[in-house]
């Protein structure tokens, strides 16, 4: 039951942190100063703070299988080449290069989440 709660928890802020970074890259692009509103900063924060402390739950039930392995490694990535993305590369063509990239790692980390299999998309 718990488990099952939780699990929703875990896709909503899955969603959301997608949501948020795709929509924070448009303003980017656009060099929108909305990328500097108090919430823009924050709100990932909060949402991604959620989406993992339920992870961190949801794992506790599995232990340290390949696939989660692959998943926490995956979110690191997910979250320098995120911070390339809005804030630290050099040019725009990088910060959108780093942008699509991420979201790649995104997919990536859904895809091995559905099949928990580390090389989802392996024959
Ligand atoms: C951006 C990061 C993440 C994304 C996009 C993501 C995505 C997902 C998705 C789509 C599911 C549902 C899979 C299904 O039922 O078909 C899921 C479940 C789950 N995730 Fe994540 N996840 C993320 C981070 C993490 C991390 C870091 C961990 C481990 C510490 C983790 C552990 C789990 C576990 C254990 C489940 C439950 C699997 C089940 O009960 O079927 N997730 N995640």
């Amino acid at each position: 039951m718990a488990y099952a709660l939780v699990k929703q928890l875990h896709l909503v802020a899955v969603f959301l942190s997608w949501a948020l970074f795709f929509v924070r890259g448009l303003w980017m692009i656009g060099d929108s100063p909305r990328l500097g509103a108090r919430w823009v900063r924050v709100a990932p924060h909060v949402n991604d703070t959620v989406l993992l402390l339920a992870a961190l739950y949801l794992a506790s039930f599995y232990g340290a299988q390949a696939w989660i392995v692959a998943k926490v490694v995956a979110l690191v990535a997910y979250i320098l080449i995120g911070m390339v993305a809005l804030r630290r590369g050099p040019t725009k063509a990088a910060r959108v290069g780093a942008w699509v990239t991420a979201q790649l790692v995104f997919l990536y980390i859904v895809a091995v989440a559905v099949t928990k299999n580390p090389l989802p998309f392996a024959a």
